[in-house]
């Protein structure tokens, strides 16, 4: 770039700008607290209107062949003069007469607070575009500026099964931030991205869409570029969120099927989060309870139980499973679950006596997922009692008389993923080994 003065000095201009508005400031809050004399404030007023004059400067030259909106700049220019003339005459008055606090003057500084603040916010619209400021700003903000949200995109009521790929969780962002430019009348690049035809179709370039390959497809490739790349898309207004670009990605590598389902579709955690946090809609893998049923609930196999001293509670988001704890802590009699081993999904006897019968007990558990005999007697004799349970993932043996047999024991529960056992007899050395066998447990041994 060969040097240029207008160019120079003019990118000056928003730096210096805020000389005078600054002077300005503090000179209208010394005047109106009245604690600055005839001579300070005089020489604040020259100085907001030196300073005020030299923005003038710098800003003529910034329009020196620049492209800024006539409008705006027609209105700034003359709001920014204002400024400094009636900066001048405060000036003038404040030095040379003895009228500077004249009633009538107050009219004047109440001016120039007003016409500063419309001057200077034109100004940071020239520089920043019209939504600089309510961009950022929450959305009752920008609803109380007129500016237009879009409304947030909640599939929640849908059956997550019924989703579309595309219509439900592609379409929508195209809608949002392509399709102004990209419809049947005014269809920039000659691509239209309003029918799933049309969009295949492509543009100036040839098709835009390589099904199964979002990294050779246009569509996908314009949204990645650097902003700065003159083929950024879009090229005006807010760009693809990291989430909408990996919904975009997902679809396109799945095969750019215009009428999948979503849930047929392979999904990855990032895609997961992406529909979840956009749509909310949830397409994590839900847990085995949440889709299964328990065998049907026997009453009169709970009352019993319930007679025993247990506290049978009926798991909310599964069907027929149970959540078994004691009322007390003593377990009163023998415990049988009978025709309810199936239903538990929870057994809970912390803090209790328990007879050495319980443990064999315990191994019918056939759906069990999480077990506490925390601050129980338990040892590790006792937990060899039970047998793999295919479906536990968490026990919790805080607190008992267990050692590194345990630990061996329970290596062999294939669903297990955490095993507490902090205050036991268990030693580093056993659960080195249990992490060797089994990486995917976790062992929780408190503070290492
Ligand atoms: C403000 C207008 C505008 C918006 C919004 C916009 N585009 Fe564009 N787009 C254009 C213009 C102008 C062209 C033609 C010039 C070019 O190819 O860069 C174009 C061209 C394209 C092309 C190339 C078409 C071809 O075959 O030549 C693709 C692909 C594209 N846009 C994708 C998008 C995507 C995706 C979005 C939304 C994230 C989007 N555009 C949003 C204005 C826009």
């Amino acid at each position: 770039m060969e040097f240029d003065f207008s160019i120079f000095v003019g990118r000056f201009h928003p730096l210096f700008v805020h000389l005078p508005i600054g002077i300005i400031i503090v000179t209208l809050v010394l005047e109106v607290i009245g604690k600055a004399g005839k001579n300070t404030l005089a020489w604040l007023w020259f100085f907001s209107f030196a300073t005020a004059l030299f923005s003038i400067f710098t800003g003529w030259q910034l329009t020196q062949g620049s492209s800024y909106p006539q409008d705006s700049l027609f209105w700034h220019k003359w709001l920014g003069i204002t400024v400094a003339a009636i900066s001048a005459v405060l000036w003038l008055l404040t030095a040379f007469t003895e009228n500077y606090k004249h009633n009538a003057t107050w009219i004047l500084k109440g001016a120039l607070a007003i016409i500063l603040s419309i001057g200077g916010h034109i100004g940071g619209q020239l520089t920043h575009g019209n939504d600089y400021l309510v961009e950022a700003a929450p959305g009752f903000i920008k609803n109380l500026a007129g500016y237009d949200v879009p409304k947030p995109l909640d599939l929640s009521n849908i059956q997550s099964d019924s989703i579309v790929a595309y219509q439900h969780l592609i379409y929508p962002v195209l809608e949002q931030k392509c399709v102004q430019c990209h419809n049947q009348k005014s269809a920039s690049g000659n691509l239209d991205m309003t029918t799933p035809q049309s969009l295949m179709e492509g543009g100036d370039g040839g098709e835009v869409i390589a099904a199964g390959d979002a990294s050779d497809s246009e569509l996908f490739r314009r949204v990645t570029l650097s902003q700065n790349n003159i083929k950024f898309m879009p090229t005006k207004g807010v760009p693809m969120t990291y989430y909408e670009m990996e919904l975009l990605k997902w679809w396109l590598n799945s095969g750019a099927d215009f009428e999948a389902k979503a849930s047929t579709l392979e999904m990855s955690t990032d895609v997961i989060k992406g529909i979840q946090k956009k749509y909310n809609v949830d397409f994590s893998p839900r847990p085995w309870y949440e889709k299964e049923q328990g065998p049907k609930l026997d009453t009169s196999a709970i009352e019993a139980f319930a007679k025993s001293g247990f506290k049978v509670t009926d798991l909310s988001g599964s069907d027929n499973f149970l959540e078994i704890g004691l009322v007390g802590n003593e377990v009163n009699g023998s415990v049988d679950f009978g025709n309810i081993s199936e239903n538990v999904l929870i057994l809970d006897l912390k803090n209790s006596n328990l007879e050495d019968e319980t443990y064999s007990k315990i191994s019918s558990l056939k759906n069990l997922i999480r077990l506490q005999l925390n601050n129980t007697d338990t040892d590790s004799d006792d937990v060899l009692k039970i047998d793999a349970l295919p479906r536990l993932e968490s026990i919790n043996l805080y607190g008992t008389q267990i050692d590194d047999r345990a630990l061996e024991h329970l290596a062999n529960f294939p669903s297990l993923k955490r095993v507490y056992t902090w205050q036991t007899n268990v030693t580093p050395g056993g659960i080195a080994q249990l992490a060797s066998k089994r990486p995917d447990i976790i062992v929780e041994n408190g503070i290492n």
